[in-house]
């Protein structure tokens, strides 16, 4: 039996990805720009025992996973989670060409109620230790075409650290070529992403329900025309590290997703009063000369982008907003790891 651990972080997209043309393997309609972060991980151990599998089960039905705490113990795991991670684990071992079965354990960094996206961090993670498991050690490329192919987009660009664009730009976009690239390295810029908990429970529409509806929204064809010229807005403020133009941006590309996501048939409103409050209170803040901007994922919580040295200043005004429950301090980080911190 072979056993590998990995660790793989979440991240924040600059320019979302928003729609897909293959919802399954997650081909996206368009590019996204993202930074990896530091801080808010998942923890993947996987345990492969080759050929230990009759014929009839082939496999599939043996796999174990466990969602785990930080102390360990067994804990609640968020709708849909089994399936989507059998799902996985049976595509990376047709890939491999193997048969056996895996046992997994996870465990997520970030707070599990603070309804934050952990299937860009998990199925990285997963990826990451379920190939390596099976022997095998993977190209870039090649974790970031399989993390997209759990279904989870933004998991293709957890693979690489730093500043991440996926696909590549210029790149045709099918199965066998959509991957992320690294636009710079974490120490290029030392950006953080300061997140305010406005929500604790399990968001009430998925990320995949939003893509799946993206297309009734009447704005989204304007979306598809905006995004080219915003990639390349964003490249040129990372090439040249400026906050306000990248700022600029990322706020407008946020708030558009959440304009179509509110006008798609059925509408979907992720927001809630106290995100409101935070994004009014971040635009007040920036008349007094602080460098935050914010964004919003498919959820209510609210990120807000500002060079590291002004994070704790951030955090701290974020902790006293009204509807504030709590505040990750995160940051750009280097990307996923192998580790010799088992969970079993
Ligand atoms: C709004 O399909 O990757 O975060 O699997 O729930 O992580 P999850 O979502 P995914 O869509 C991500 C949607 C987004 C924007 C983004 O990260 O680009």
């Amino acid at each position: 039996m072979a056993k590998a651990t990995a660790i793989a972080p979440a991240n924040i997209a600059f320019v979302k990805y928003w729609g897909a043309k293959d919802l399954e393997r997650a081909i996206p309609l368009h590019p996204s720009i993202s930074m990896t972060l530091d801080r808010c991980c998942s923890h993947s151990t996987v345990a492969f025992d080759e050929g230990s599998v009759d014929d009839a089960a082939k496999g599939a039905g043996q796999d174990s996973i466990t969602l785990v705490d930080e102390a360990g113990a067994p804990a609640p795991t968020p709708p849909g989670f089994d399936r989507r991670i059998r799902r996985h684990l049976d595509l990376l071992r047709q890939w491999a060409g193997k048969e056996g079965s895996f046992r997994v354990a996870t465990r997520n960094s970030f707070p599990a109620a603070a309804g934050m996206a952990s299937s860009a961090s998990g199925f990285s993670a997963l990826t990451l230790a379920a190939t390596k498991a099976m022997g095998i050690d993977l190209s870039e490329k090649e974790s970031s075409i399989l993390a997209r192919r759990s279904g989870s987009g933004s998991a293709a660009r957890s693979v690489l650290g730093g500043y991440v664009e996926w696909p590549a730009p210029g790149q045709a976009v099918d199965d066998e070529s959509c991957h992320a690239v690294s636009l710079a390295p974490a120490s290029h810029w030392p950006l953080a992403d300061v997140v305010a908990l406005v929500e604790t429970g399990p968001k009430e529409v998925s990320s995949l329900d939003g893509h799946r509806r993206a297309g009734t929204s009447p704005h989204f064809a304007a979306r598809l025309e905006l995004v080219p010229g915003r990639l390349a807005q964003v490249r040129e403020a990372i090439q040249e590290k400026d906050v306000e133009k990248l700022g600029v941006v990322l706020e407008e590309d946020a708030i558009e997703l959440h304009l179509v996501a509110m006008s798609s048939r059925p509408p979907i409103f992720y927001w809630k009063p106290a995100s409101l409050t935070v994004l009014e209170a971040v635009r007040r803040w920036r008349e007094e000369g602080i460098h935050a901007y914010s964004t919003m994922d498919a959820g209510a919580n609210v990120h807000v982008i500002c060079p590291l040295e002004e994070s704790p200043a951030v955090a701290e005004r974020l902790a006293a907003l009204p509807g504030v429950d709590g505040v990750i301090e995160d940051r750009v980080g280097d990307g996923p790891r192998f580790v010799g911190e088992d969970l079993f």
